[in-house]
């Protein structure tokens, strides 16, 4: 795990987004794995700024969202796919038929397994995640086991607390209990993950997963055994490094 320290947010999303450029134009068929959160959005802004500017194309491009939030449909304001047009997808030449996130409505077990077997089919050659404060990944809250595959979970009290944050007016009562999330397993399937954290509220989790010991307590820890991340973070959440 190679741990990066950058100034602030804007150096931190800069040296993100070059390495997502740089693959997109090495491997124009190139598979991301991508997040939702306030962490990749300036991220997001950037490939857009670079697609109109420099005309990085993301025709041949797959991509894997994390999770969504069960219970609310994609043209839903708060929804991870509306998230993903709003922030990305909208700004890019990606074709719709190219872009995956898991189904939080429809019958979960069916769709996990869906989207567990497309994930399998279509290994992502970059994963791009942020934390939890409390160390989750997706939406693998503390306890999840290492070898998930897509899953329902039900959210703990301190990622909704969290969350509300994202929703209208903060309201906790708004944010939903329940997510599908890629698992553990799948995470760790990518060739090459990129996990970002921002702001002292992170530099508890950011100083577990990279110094802690690997384990179920802090999930994030559990990148420590893949070969090839880096972790992207500002000053601020690199305070307790
Ligand atoms: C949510 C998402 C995670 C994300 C985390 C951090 O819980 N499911 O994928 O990494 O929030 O969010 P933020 O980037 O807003 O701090």
């Amino acid at each position: 795990m190679k741990v990066i320290i950058k100034k602030n947010y804007e150096e931190v999303s800069q040296y993100v987004a070059q390495e997502i450029i740089h693959l997109v134009n090495v491997h124009p068929r190139a598979v991301l794995g991508l997040a939702t959160g306030s962490s990749p959005i300036r991220t997001y802004e950037l490939l857009k700024e670079d697609h109109m500017n420099n005309g990085t194309s993301y025709k041949q491009v797959c991509s894997y969202n994390l999770d969504e939030y069960s219970g609310l449909t994609p043209d839903h304001p708060q929804s991870y796919h509306y998230f993903m047009h709003k922030q990305l997808f909208d700004g890019l030449d990606i074709r719709p038929e190219n872009i995956h996130l898991p189904d939080g409505e429809t019958d979960p077990e069916k769709a996990c397994a869906h989207y567990s077997a497309m994930l399998k089919k279509h290994p992502r050659d970059l994963q791009l995640l942020g934390v939890g404060s409390n160390g989750h990944i997706g939406f693998n809250e503390p306890g999840t086991s290492f070898d998930s595959h897509t899953h329902k979970v039900a959210l703990k009290e301190s990622t909704i607390k969290d969350n509300a944050r994202l929703f209208f007016n903060g309201d906790e009562d708004a944010v939903p209990h329940y997510a599908v999330t890629m698992g553990i397993r799948d995470i760790l399937d990518a060739k090459k993950i990129i996990l970002i954290a921002c702001g002292a509220r992170k530099a508890k989790a950011v100083a577990a997963l990279v110094k802690g010991p690997v384990t179920t307590d802090c999930p994030a820890s559990v990148l420590q055994t893949h070969p090839d991340v880096l972790i992207v973070i500002d000053e601020e959440a690199a305070q307790l490094l």
